[in-house]
């Protein structure tokens, strides 16, 4: 064991996941790349007292480095205590695919994984995350299993068309692999191409129908969201108008966001939408002044755009504002 969360100042998820259940609301899961977006992330839930997950996925273990990771992981816990907070920080492993990768993270700092074996057979799906938890749970690292498979691109694995999550499925895979929770299928996907829809049209409801039949057979188990950005409109528009191409970008609604989070969905993954935040910001700066080259100059506003992204998220979307703290004095119980 190099290091444990414990010493860089993280938490786990179980207490905060539990707490947003009985509370009717998600906690955030927001990926992050680079200093400025971890900084955005933890102004926007410092300033909503919010509760985060900050998503690492293997893409970003590569861009960042996992030392830099780590360190940045520590910043990110002194910034937020010296901005006068006192939220629970989750570092996240996000879609991890081996045993190994998992257990490289558990001993890196991470204080919760994912093994994503859902492209694999169920007994193999089994098998891989019952070896992952077996060792993260020596450590007290949460870890979060899926079953069914999103439509688009889950990583690399090139997901044509979803396979829902069958619910007859969920007992038998939460209780043979003793997973912390669970990643469901219900219509979602990532990136920010979600849904085919003509212009006017509404994108089609989440299968809410397939959550309640989960909910049914694990009642209070902690469910989690994928593929959940809005791909916020103003942001799409923003982005066209100075110079890109994102025509037929849709997301899921906010509408649908809220009903997901007042359920046993109590962690929502978003990642487009902080891209798209910088990447308006960004392109917007650039347009209105072709001579700047300070990265501060054009990244600054960007990081702005997304802290505010992420006070509305967290205050009129997934409903975590305000529970920071409470959480907090749970988890020191
Ligand atoms: O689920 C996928 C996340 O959006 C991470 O994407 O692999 O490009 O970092 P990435
Ligand atoms: P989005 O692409 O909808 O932001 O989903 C992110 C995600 O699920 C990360 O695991
Ligand atoms: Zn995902």
């Amino acid at each position: 064991m190099t290091i444990h969360y414990k010493d860089l100042g993280l938490v786990n998820t179980k207490v905060m996941l539990q707490m947003a259940i009985e509370g009717g609301y998600a906690v955030p899961a927001y990926n992050f790349n680079n200093m400025e977006q971890l900084q955005a992330v933890i102004r926007g839930c410092v300033e909503t007292d919010s509760p985060v997950i900050l998503q690492i996925s293997r893409g970003a273990r590569k861009y960042a480095n996992q030392t830099m990771l780590r360190y940045m992981a520590m910043g990110a816990v002194q910034m937020m205590k010296e901005m006068g907070g006192d939220i629970p920080i989750v570092v996240h492993l996000d879609h991890g695919d081996t045993y190994e990768v998992c257990v490289d993270c558990i001993q890196n700092g991470f204080s919760s994984v994912m093994i994503d074996g859902s492209h694999l057979p169920y007994e193999e799906n089994i098998a891989l995350t019952q070896r992952v938890v077996e060792y993260a749970h020596q450590f007290e690292v949460s870890v979060e299993g899926e079953l069914g498979v999103l439509a688009g691109i889950e990583e690399d694995i090139a997901a044509e068309h979803s396979s829902y999550t069958q619910p007859d499925e969920v007992e038998d895979f939460t209780k043979r692999t003793d997973v912390d929770s669970l990643a469901i299928s219900i219509g979602t996907s990532h990136g920010a191409y979600k849904f085919k829809v003509k212009p006017g049209e509404e994108p089609p409801p989440l299968h809410f129908d397939i959550l309640e039949e989960v909910e049914k057979r694990l009642p209070g188990f902690p469910i989690v969201l994928h593929g959940a950005s809005s791909v916020v409109p103003e942001y799409i528009e923003m982005i066209n108008r100075y110079g890109g191409h994102m025509e037929g970008a849709v997301g899921v609604s906010e509408d649908q966001l809220r009903r997901a989070a007042r359920s046993a969905v109590c962690k929502i993954n978003i990642d487009s939408d902080c891209r798209l935040a910088i990447t308006a910001a960004v392109r917007r700066v650039l347009a209105e002044n072709p001579g700047e080259f300070d990265p501060r100059k054009y990244l600054g506003p960007g990081r702005d755009e997304l802290t505010k992204l992420v006070r509305h998220k967290n205050e009129v979307v997934l409903g975590s504002a305000g529970h920071g703290r409470e959480i907090m004095a749970a988890v020191r119980k």
